[in-house]
């Protein structure tokens, strides 16, 4: 018996995923997928936009008949999407009602959101807030459109609450977002899909890092988007516009329809691509967002898979599951839909010049062993390095581990990749981003203006577990 079907026999018991490949039965899907509700504001101190979060547990369904407890904001599980606008001031208030246990502190991180150290997190201690606490924090967003997300990020706890549900959508959208003539009506022809996988037993429990390997590949039995195994949606027979989120903490997706047509990714993390690109698969990895169009306007009627493809992953990894096809979810065109052309161009992304750069530094990701960064684990007492305000800087990270590709985030905004060491850079990898690849070998060089930031941040590995276990540096922007 060959490794792969041992692992599939291993995981046959939750039904699962890939072993049937990527085409899915058509019975299998038959629960609507739910859209995020769009939180409604309040009016803050100021003129604000003022948003309540409220952690709290719950029970979900994420397996059809199946309760799981969960945790959400504002519900069992996952949380609303917060819409925000360029140039306008929000509030955010955040009302810690986990039940009491060991893991009940936490915090909240807007991911992407370029803002000041001392709401980046909030609190900013590491710890979080304890049941029963509130914390509000209140920025402006000033960066492009684009869509963002919120998790909690307590040291050594975040893996575990946002695999219990914990994470929500930002919607931020500004003057070149209204100008763009793209699909808009929030969940019709304009939908989020948080897509994440989870590992859950055959009664519906949530099994969490139960063995070793798990440290090193926390891989689901389960796919969910939008906090469901195996939905369908509903679409207009017209373009249409999925805002993807990989919400997963180790796998990736090669995300594809059913019958390979091409579609056009539009944005990356931190906003639109300077013109659509065409493509069939793409390739998303944990943390990363990526909107596409699909023209299904000759669809009236019809039902397929988005699916994610098979693709090599170092063999570590592929045995842990990584790069096997599965269905993600059924797109039925049951709805009346209107022509659509997609646009030849959308929003400049001016080349930040590698000259402007003052200076270069080197991350080793595992370089001297498991789990480190330069050698060292995390340390909340230990500033790892500071950058001047307003500076531009290189990072050049390398991937010293030979049987993972470790996702790269930096907290504090967007910035450019320049290079890939592993070959050129992809069109769509020359938009804004927060968080990136490293594939084993591999260096990735990116540049970033500090302009704006003042304050602690963080830079880490968004595989959730390697984050917890240290592979997590901290910096300040001191003016
Ligand atoms: Cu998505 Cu430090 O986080
Ligand atoms: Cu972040
Ligand atoms: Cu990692």
């Amino acid at each position: 018996m060959s490794i792969l079907e041992g692992v599939c026999l291993g995981l046959a018991v939750s039904a699962l995923l890939a072993c049937g490949g990527a085409a899915g039965s058509d019975s299998k899907f038959a629960r609507p997928m739910p859209v995020p509700p769009l939180l409604s504001a309040t009016t803050g101190t100021g003129g604000a936009t003022h948003y309540d979060l409220v952690a709290q547990s719950g029970t979900s369904e994420i397996m059809a008949g199946k309760p799981t407890e969960t945790y959400g904001y504002n519900g069992a599980i996952l949380g609303p999407t917060l819409r925000m606008r360029r140039g306008q001031a929000v509030e955010v208030t955040l009302t810690n009602q986990l039940p009491e246990s060991e893991h009940d502190h936490t915090n909240l991180h807007w991911h992407g959101l370029k803002v000041g150290g001392e709401v980046d997190i909030v609190p900013n201690d590491h710890h979080g807030l304890h049941p029963g606490k509130s914390i509000t924090a209140a920025f402006t967003p000033d960066q492009p459109a684009a869509l963002l997300w919120y998790h909690p990020h307590p040291h050594g706890f975040t893996g575990m609450q946002v695999n219990l549900g914990m994470a929500g959508l930002i919607l931020l959208e500004d003057a070149v977002s209204d100008a763009l003539a793209l699909p808009k009506t929030y969940g019709v022809d304009d939908v989020p899909l948080v897509v994440q996988d989870k590992r859950l037993n055959a009664d519906g429990s949530i099994a969490y890092m139960e063995t070793m390997g798990d440290r090193d590949f926390m891989m689901g039995n389960r796919i969910l988007v939008n906090g469901v195994e195996n939905p369908y949606l509903d679409l207009p027979a017209g373009l249409v516009r999925l805002r993807l989120l990989n919400g997963s903490s180790t796998r990736r997706y090669a995300f594809a329809l059913e019958d390979g047509r091409t579609f056009h990714q539009i944005a990356s993390d931190g906003g639109f691509l300077a013109a659509p690109v065409a493509m069939e698969q793409l390739h998303v990895g944990p943390a990363e967002r990526a909107e596409i169009m699909v023209d299904f306007s000759k669809d009236r009627g019809r039902r397929l898979f988005l699916q994610s493809r098979s693709f090599e992953a170092a063999e570590e990894e592929a045995a842990a599951g990584q790069g096997r096809a599965f269905p993600v979810m059924q797109l039925r065109i049951t709805q009346p839909g209107k022509a659509m052309a997609i646009p030849a161009s959308l929003s400049p992304v001016p080349r930040i010049p590698e000259n402007e750069a003052t200076r270069v530094r080197q991350f080793g990701l595992e370089d001297t062993g498991d789990g480190v960064i330069n050698g060292q684990t995390f340390d909340e007492m230990r500033v790892d390095l500071t950058v001047a305000a307003g500076a531009t800087e290189i990072w050049e990270v390398t991937n010293f581990a030979k049987p993972i590709a470790h996702p790269f985030h930096i907290h504090g905004g967007q910035f450019q990749l320049l290079s890939r060491s592993a070959g050129d850079l992809p069109v769509n990898e020359l938009g804004w981003k927060d968080t990136f690849l490293v594939n084993p070998g591999e260096t990735v060089r990116v540049i970033i203006r500090f302009q704006g930031l003042k304050g602690r941040y963080l830079y880490h590995c968004h595989i959730l577990e390697h984050e917890g276990m240290g592979m997590m540096g901290q910096f300040d922007v001191v003016p």
